[in-house]
């Protein structure tokens, strides 16, 4: 229907005959001459409605409508001296239109494609027409675009794409699995897959070697800006590969995805550090670096305190750390404010120092010591000007809230450049975490995860038995996590031991994969990336459903086809189902 797309017309086409089909997407009649902004895929370009070049189309422009669909044939001319748009590409050029055909009309728009400020949960019910809009499109072709690059890349270094099953037993990944009633046997349920863990394990088992699959997964949680219940993962595993080895492919793979998608090269390898670093000197396991604030031990400055709320702290066994702040006079105001957010965030309070010449400017520097103070200036290093903020507690909700209070400093004082991308791997993750909830351990990242030393004749904590597992974060998001996995059938089921699971509910989730390792399993690991999320950072955007073709919102719905919704009788009976709500 068309010779040429919009979007693709420059001064090399001047003097052509094209066809061009696409939307309205902007009209106006500057008295006598009507100008159109055609739209198709590829982008915009003028196209001019004058009697002097065709009575019959100019006459029909006038009904045209914004987002009409037509069809036009003219020819390219260079704009008029001083009318150029150097904004888009084809600004330089105009269609003269002969004729014109009215495909389609549109009624009237539920908002402005041009306007920026729309709300979300109209922007997603007109998912089709939001995704018109230039800005949003691109969006899209980025995504695409991306799907390629990984594609390209996986294949050529040997990987073998499968496909997983959607309809199969549950994945531990720690979510809820969203649950499929099977009609053909009643009363029993397939779990959409929260990962194909399970799947990838036993395709190295198959001696497939090398595999990726950019997958679906389910996970039924609470929401937040970069969780969806459904989201693609770039799952890939390995067989007689260790950790260096799951990284450097994993690094080749952001590199070049980083290359594509923002024209940049990326600094390899990425920096690594180890789960406790970060814990103590980010307060997360998933630390920004974009900036540096760290957090500083001062537990030891203050043993002998007499600062009451100090000093309970040391006896209970519990830490106090700071964060150096440079060079940032802050206002009493702004100091206040700064208190008001550490409680907010969970801390009994904070205390705030300002240096200012030789001394310590605080609400509590009449309670502190000479020595203390000396102390604390040969730890920290203050300058003038400087500010040092004090948390002190037990040691986790330290961390926490000085972890969440630096990325409050760094946002309201510090200059992050948006494009700035600081990726770094977390790794030597501890096998275990305490579940407040269930009372009892967890596997911290999935219970097939190999441990980095033989559990039989460990002695210490629980907690502290390391992994071979490793995370890639992303400016402070977790981008990707895997870990090298248990290739022995004792092994995983002494894991499962560790775990409380007893061995006959083991058999009963896993003995698919127990099985399979009791015939030949090769040493293997592997690694998933959250493509969705790592697309919204590369993109800059600050929610994971920007980047999603028809994401669900917070509450779990989808606002253009309005799922989840009630099914029939009928549906229900066949099902042998009842509802009791
Ligand atoms: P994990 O559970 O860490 O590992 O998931 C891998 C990555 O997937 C992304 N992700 C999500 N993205 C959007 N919405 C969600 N609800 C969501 N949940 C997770 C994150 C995360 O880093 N099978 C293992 C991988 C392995 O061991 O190889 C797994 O799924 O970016």
């Amino acid at each position: 229907m068309r010779s040429i797309l919009c979007g693709l017309l420059n001064i090399n086409h001047i003097d052509t005959k094209v066809e061009l089909c696409g939307w309205v997407y902007r009209w106006r009649d500057h008295g006598g001459v009507i100008f159109v902004d055609l739209r198709d895929t590829t982008g915009t370009v003028q196209l001019v409605f004058s009697p002097e070049y065709s009575v019959s189309a100019h006459a029909l422009a006038k009904e045209l409508g914004l987002e009409y669909v037509i069809r036009v044939s003219g020819v390219v001319r260079k704009r008029p001296p001083g009318t150029e748009n150097k904004d888009i590409p084809t600004g330089d050029v105009e269609v003269a239109v002969d004729t014109l055909e009215i495909i389609n009309t549109c009624k009237q728009l539920p908002f402005n494609l041009d306007d920026e400020e729309i709300n979300e949960s109209i922007r997603l019910k007109y998912r089709y027409l939001d995704m018109r809009r230039p800005e949003i499109h691109e969006i899209f072709k980025i995504r695409s675009l991306a799907y390629k690059i990984v594609r390209d890349y996986f294949y050529s270094l040997g990987f073998r794409e499968f496909e997983t099953p959607y309809f199969t037993k549950s994945t531990p990944e720690g979510a809820r699995d969203f649950i499929v009633p099977s009609r053909l046997n009643p009363g029993q349920f397939y779990a959409l897959p929260q990962s194909p863990q399970l799947f990838k394990q036993i395709l190295m088992i198959a001696g497939f070697d090398k595999y990726f699959q950019i997958a679906r997964c389910f996970r039924d949680e609470d929401l937040r800006a970069d969780r969806q219940p459904e989201f693609t993962q770039i799952d890939v595993e390995m067989s007689f590969v260790n950790v260096d080895d799951v990284i450097k492919v994993s690094e080749g793979l952001i590199g070049e995805l980083v290359k594509g998608l923002k024209g940049k090269e990326i600094g390899l390898p990425f920096p690594r550090i180890t789960y406790n670093e970060a814990m103590e000197f980010y307060g997360t396991d998933k630390p920004d670096l974009r900036f540096d604030l760290r957090l500083v031990d001062i537990t030891d400055v203050f043993q002998e305190t007499e600062l009451g709320i100090l000093r309970r702290i040391v006896e209970n066994k519990g830490s106090i750390k700071c964060i150096h702040f440079k060079e940032k006079n802050l206002s009493r105001r702004e100091l206040d404010l700064a208190v008001d957010k550490a409680k907010e965030l969970g801390a009994e309070g904070l205390i705030w120092m300002k240096i200012e010449g030789n001394s310590f400017q605080s609400p509590v520097s009449k309670y502190l010591k000479m020595e203390e103070l000396k102390r604390l200036e040969k730890k920290v290093n203050p300058k003038d000007g400087d500010i040092i903020f004090i948390v002190a507690g037990n040691r986790d909700t330290v961390n926490e809230v000085l972890g969440k209070f630096r990325l409050y400093l760094a946002e309201k004082y510090c200059d992050i450049k948006d494009d700035e991308l600081k990726f770094v791997w977390v790794v030597d993750f501890p096998l275990l975490e305490y579940s407040e909830e269930e009372k009892r351990y967890v596997a911290r990242h999935h219970p097939f995860t190999a441990p980095a030393l033989d559990i039989k004749t460990f002695t210490g904590q629980m907690g502290d038995i390391p992994a071979k597992a490793y995370d890639l974060v992303l400016n402070g998001v977790e981008i990707g996590g895997g870990s090298i996995r248990i290739h022995k059938k004792e092994d995983q089921m002494e894991m499962f031991k560790l775990l409380n699971i007893e061995e006959e509910e083991a058999k009963e989730k896993f003995g698919f994969l127990l099985e399979a390792l009791e015939f030949g399993a090769p040493p293997h690991g592997g690694i998933a990336f959250g493509f969705d999320r790592l697309l919204m950072m590369l993109l800059g955007k600050k929610s994971i459903r920007d980047v999603i073709p028809f994401p669900k919102t917070q509450k779990g719905i989808c606002p253009l086809t309005g799922a989840p919704s009630s099914v029939t009788q009928k549906q229900l009976n066949e099902l042998k189902i009842k509802i009791n709500i």
